[in-house]
């Protein structure tokens, strides 16, 4: 089972181990001399090929909305992962596209070209269909911490690779990461024996795996260009089927704390990452859920594990379950693991209740070289102590709380990046005490910053940013459902 150089075949398109440089034509057979007695030819003479575009040609080219051949493409992915293409070039082709936005033909091939730009994983000697999850993004977002055990106590193989905080979203690599001694940065061919053994990896993605997308991520991370349906369709999927899955679940987010404000956005951007998956073979469902405020009652790094642990034990707060149970359902029916949502949740309710979720967990935070007890004793994870209240201003019901908002607050305490190489402060965060449609006397906590002592006095601003994203209205607000759609095709 050990990773392959793209050997297995998973799209239409055969994988392969993209050459360092464009491939370069073959050399033709040198002309034969022409006959002195040869007739003139009525043809027009054959045209030479035509050489490669420069990188500033293709940038110009999607600026200008056109749409780049699929050779085209391979040539800046390739270029940009063995440094010809520099990451400004790449800066300005993300820009370009965000704007211009690309043709299905192209977000496919841009896709193809991600995955084969590293080594792409063979599973097939792990029994069973292997089905991961991926979400586009949001603010609390910690359900994958508490889905993969799950469903790997359910029976389906979930091999999960994870990446950092993106923008005012967090990142289930920071949130695992603040277990003490959890690792993520396994090899690919440990990775492969864990999940045979224990039935989940947790992976975040290393040089070998997508390169093009770990180098691409950071970039549109810090350039103001992750709102791209066809650029997040690349990363995602690239990623995914360079880990060798069968299957996926996709959550993708919609409102105000995700990449897709709108349900038209994100039903665009589902039925994309849903067709490029198809092509490539693989089955796909996309769950679109709600993303206005954030999901649960925490968001950080620290603070998000400990609440998802809790998932694990039969607790934790309502939309986090409902947003787990959704997606894990579709998990075990695409892993053959149950026939109808019905026999799914039943054997999901099993495994939290008989202990099954939480002793999977434990082996694999053992697995990934982390302190197991954590599983047991959420309370054990070191969140910082102090803490800053953000009183409510009047009497009501919470109406909103916008997750953007309390996002980027979460990133000014230190829990997310601003800047590529920065790191993240595990113990940072903030609760949020009373979520939409519940009462608020005036006064009350709306939420508490939990922040270091020295930065209590630095703070001042991030308290009146995370009071603006809460509403008070003297009436109960009517909640919208959680899951708004299913897009299988
Ligand atoms: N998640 C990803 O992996 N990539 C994106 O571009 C957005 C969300």
């Amino acid at each position: 089972m050990a990773a392959k150089k793209s050997a297995k075949k998973s799209s239409k398109k055969p994988a392969k181990r993209t050459a360092k440089k464009p491939a370069k034509k073959p050399a033709k057979k040198p002309a034969k001399k022409p006959a002195k007695t040869r007739r003139a030819s009525t043809k027009a003479p054959a045209k030479k090929p035509a050489a490669s575009p420069t990188t500033p040609e293709l940038i110009a080219k999607k600026r200008d909305g056109g749409a780049l051949a699929e050779a085209e493409i391979q040539q800046l992915v390739e270029g940009y992962v063995d440094g010809g293409v520099t990451d400004y070039q790449m800066a300005a082709f993300a820009m370009a596209t965000f704007f211009r936005g690309m043709t299905p033909k192209e977000t496919a091939a841009l896709t193809l070209a991600m995955r084969d730009s590293g080594t792409v994983m063979d599973l097939s000697s792990v029994p069973g269909v292997k089905v991961d999850k991926h979400s586009t993004g949001g603010v609390g977002d910690k359900v994958s911490i508490c889905l993969a055990p799950l469903v790997a106590a359910c029976g389906v193989p979930v091999p999960m690779i994870s990446g950092r905080g993106l923008g005012h979203t967090g990142g289930t690599v920071d949130k695992l990461e603040a277990i003490p001694g959890f690792r993520m940065d396994m090899s690919t061919k440990r990775f492969a024996s864990q999940l045979k053994k224990v039935g989940c990896s947790l992976f975040k993605q290393t040089a070998e795996l997508a390169p093009a997308d770990r180098q691409l991520y950071a970039l549109r991370d810090v350039t103001a260009t992750i709102e791209s349906v066809p650029l997040i369709t690349a990363s995602i999927l690239s990623k995914k089927l360079a880990e060798g899955i069968d299957a996926l679940v996709l959550d993708v987010k919609v409102g105000k704390g995700a990449f897709m404000k709108t349900p038209e956005q994100a039903t665009e951007l589902a039925k994309s990452i849903v067709r490029v998956g198809r092509l490539a073979g693989k089955k796909v469902t996309a769950i679109l859920t709600r993303m206005d405020a954030p999901l649960g009652r925490t968001v950080g790094n620290a603070i998000e594990t400990a609440e998802a642990l809790r998932v694990l034990h039969g607790e934790g707060p309502e939309d986090l379950i409902d947003c787990t149970m959704a997606l894990a359902v579709e998990m075990l029916r695409l892993g053959g693991a149950a026939r109808s949502e019905k026999d799914a949740r039943k054997k999901l309710e099993a495994a939290i209740a008989s202990g099954e979720a939480i002793r999977v967990m434990e082996k694999i935070v053992k697995a990934q070289g982390g302190d197991p007890r954590v599983v047991a004793e959420p309370d054990r994870l070191a969140i910082a102590k102090s803490t800053l209240e953000v009183p409510a201003p009047k009497a009501g019901f919470v109406t909103g709380i916008d997750a953007f908002e309390i996002g980027w607050s979460s990133v000014s305490l230190g829990a997310g990046r601003t800047r590529s190489d920065q790191d993240v402060d595990p113990a940072v965060g903030i609760t949020i005490d009373a979520k939409p449609g519940e009462k608020v006397k005036k006064g009350q906590p709306l939420a508490r910053l939990h922040v270091h002592p020295k930065q209590r006095r630095k703070v001042a601003s991030v308290v009146e940013r995370v009071a603006g994203a809460f509403t008070i209205g003297r009436r109960a607000p009517s909640l919208e459902p959680l899951v708004l759609d299913v897009i299988r095709r």
